[in-house]
């Protein structure tokens, strides 16, 4: 059995009910992506991120406070392009992972969405997970 793939999976296959969210090109390495889901059965906004040439997908909400990652600013990575960064107070949080850098909020992370990059177009497969318009 392959290893769970945080990012984008180019290799699996793309499930039934994956859903488009953007073209590839929309979303640039240490770029962000915004789109809307219903998570849970509550619409909630969502970001993806490119990192080293992957995509990784999250709900859009810090673990500090109910603020979107980008509420401040229209980037999500810090200056030096290794972690994101929240615009708000500034936590960061691997981009692989979602995981919790500083230690403020050690222990937690952002809510990751799995999502696949498949012939030019970012989709969506994460379970019991809807892409909203
Ligand atoms: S709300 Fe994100 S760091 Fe405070």
């Amino acid at each position: 059995m392959a290893p769970e793939t945080p990012g984008a999976d180019l290799s699996a296959p793309l499930p039934r009910t994956a859903a488009p969210i953007c073209p590839s090109a929309a979303l640039a390495e240490l770029g962000r992506h915004r789109f809307r889901v219903r998570y849970r059965g509550d619409p909630r906004e969502a970001i993806l991120v490119r990192f080293r040439g992957v995509a990784y997908g999250y709900l859009n909400q810090c673990v500090h406070m109910p603020k979107e990652l980008d509420c401040e600013h229209c980037h999500v990575f810090d200056a030096a392009g290794e972690s994101i960064r929240c615009s708000m107070h500034g936590i960061t949080y691997a981009p692989t992972t979602g995981e919790c850098l500083s230690e403020i909020c050690a222990g937690e992370s952002l809510t990751r969405l799995r999502v696949q990059e498949r012939d030019g177009t970012l989709y969506l497969t994460e379970k019991r997970t809807t892409l909203l318009d």
